[in-house]
């Protein structure tokens, strides 16, 4: 099944819209509440592809699992030794965070399990989380460090200190929910923040975790007791309309009930210091969550050095803020994000193709990408043909271009938009972009 978009050049983005609900919060939501002790109740939780992949694995490993329903899900927790063993392969779909959690978390069962994925995920690298819970007494095998991941009972787990090479929430979280299984402590210590969305709700479920500046630190065979989730809109998924607003002259939106934990912030801060109008209105807290509504209007973006201590934090909006980048005046230089290359995509070498073809000059390194901004001309985008690589992120991020494109583009390769984003197409379009769907399920 191919799907495509095309979107035809101009327009602006207007009115109040909620984008929604936050991926990772919604991940973490099943899973926690699967082994909790009672039913967690859930609202705003994304029914999108990945976390419906993770539900579906739960309910494979013995766990009732109500909705999702208008974003709403009741999870009845199996408590923490109550998951029984599947009768077959736990198919994580596209999803990585479900992949690399549920490896952490299926470590200290006493079945054996094998977690699959789609093709973009077959490619991704499991070492990263099979290695250091190996050292915690974990039987994991991969293929060549790939999927599928084949995780065998272990004997007992023991809690370890580890200093990650990596700046990943994704790893964090796994050995935090093995050290759950594990005898002794567990420390992680991170070389950069990462979204610590794990801890928030570990401890909403009753967990006591010790954080220390880089460290978090957790002690095994605490039991989580079922708590109400109030999933906040993912700021990833709004970060294509705060892009989208800012680049089209003449915008003006408001994105409601926005995560604005500051593990998750990055791209505010990069678009700001681009020039952007962003402005945080009533900020609250919503279930261990910081939130706001976001006001965006547009804004002349200049390029920037981007401080390679906000990558974490906005790993997942550089495919947007690439093409921010095209629209400034002056060149943007983006650098220590080399963890492009191994998201659903090589989004460093994917967003450059998709600029040259569009006419924009992006070079691409190593760990990051040089832009010269055309900010200066109406039409940044010369018309023409994008591939997405069936990545969500780099889809939506194109489509946005077509505000200051000097034709129409074309799109190829969409279909996972619903993976995190589903009626990304009618609400973009709500708003006031050009765009149309294509393809065999249009
Ligand atoms: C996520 C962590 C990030 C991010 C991903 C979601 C999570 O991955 O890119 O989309 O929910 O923990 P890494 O931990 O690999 O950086």
């Amino acid at each position: 099944m191919s799907r495509s978009f095309r979107i035809d050049p101009g327009g602006r983005l207007s009115g109040i819209l909620r984008v929604p609900g936050d991926k990772s919060i919604s991940h973490r939501s099943v899973m926690l509440g699967a082994i909790a002790e009672g039913v967690t109740d859930v609202t705003g939780f994304l029914e999108g592809a990945d976390a419906i992949s993770t539900m579906n694995v739960f309910r494979a490993l013995g766990v009732r699992i109500d909705g999702p329903r208008e974003g709403r899900v009741t999870v009845h927790g199996a408590g923490m030794h109550g998951l029984r063993g599947a009768a077959g392969p736990l198919d994580c779909g596209n999803a990585g965070t479900a992949m690399r959690l549920l490896i952490g978390l299926l470590a200290g069962q006493r079945f054996e399990s094998t977690l699959v994925g789609d093709e973009s995920l077959s490619h991704r690298p499991m070492r990263r989380v099979a290695e250091p819970l190996a050292a915690m007494g974990a039987r994991i095998e991969t293929a060549a460090g790939c999927p599928p991941v084949r995780i065998l009972p272990a004997q007992a787990l023991h809690g370890i200190r580890y200093a990650m090479p990596v700046a990943s929430a994704q790893v964090k979280s796994a050995l935090l929910l093995a050290g759950l299984y594990a005898q002794g402590e567990t420390t992680v210590i991170e070389p950069a923040p990462t979204r610590d969305h794990t801890e928030r709700m570990l401890e909403a479920f009753g967990v006591s975790l010790g954080r220390e500046g880089a460290a978090v630190t957790l002690r095994g065979g605490q039991a989580l007791r079922a708590c109400t989730i109030d999933v906040p809109a993912d700021i990833s998924s709004a970060a294509f309309f705060l892009v989208g607003a800012s680049i089209a002259p003449g915008s003006e939106l408001l994105l409601e009930h926005v995560g604005i934990n500051p593990t998750r912030t990055g791209v505010i801060e990069i678009l700001r210091r681009m020039g952007a109008d962003i402005s945080l209105r009533n900020p609250r807290q919503a279930g261990g969550e910081p939130v706001a509504d976001l006001q965006v209007r547009a804004a002349a973006l200049r390029g920037i050095e981007v401080p390679p201590e906000l990558v974490a934090l906005a790993i997942d909006e550089f495919p947007a803020l690439f093409v921010a980048a095209a629209c400034a005046e002056g060149r943007t230089v983006v650098t220590g994000a080399a963890e492009l290359r191994v998201k659903e995509s090589d989004r460093i070498a994917v967003m450059a193709d998709g600029l040259q073809a569009l006419g924009v000059r992006a070079t691409p390194t190593p760990d990051g990408m040089v832009i010269e901004g055309r900010g200066g001309e109406a039409g940044v985008f010369a018309p023409g043909v994008v591939a997405a690589h069936a990545d969500h992120r780099i889809a939506m991020s194109f489509a946005m271009a077509g505000l200051r494109a000097r034709g129409a583009l074309t799109i190829r390769d969409t279909l996972n938009v619903g993976t995190s984003f589903p009626g990304f197409e009618t609400l973009a379009r709500t708003a006031g972009l050009r765009i149309e769907g294509r393809g065999e399920d249009a």
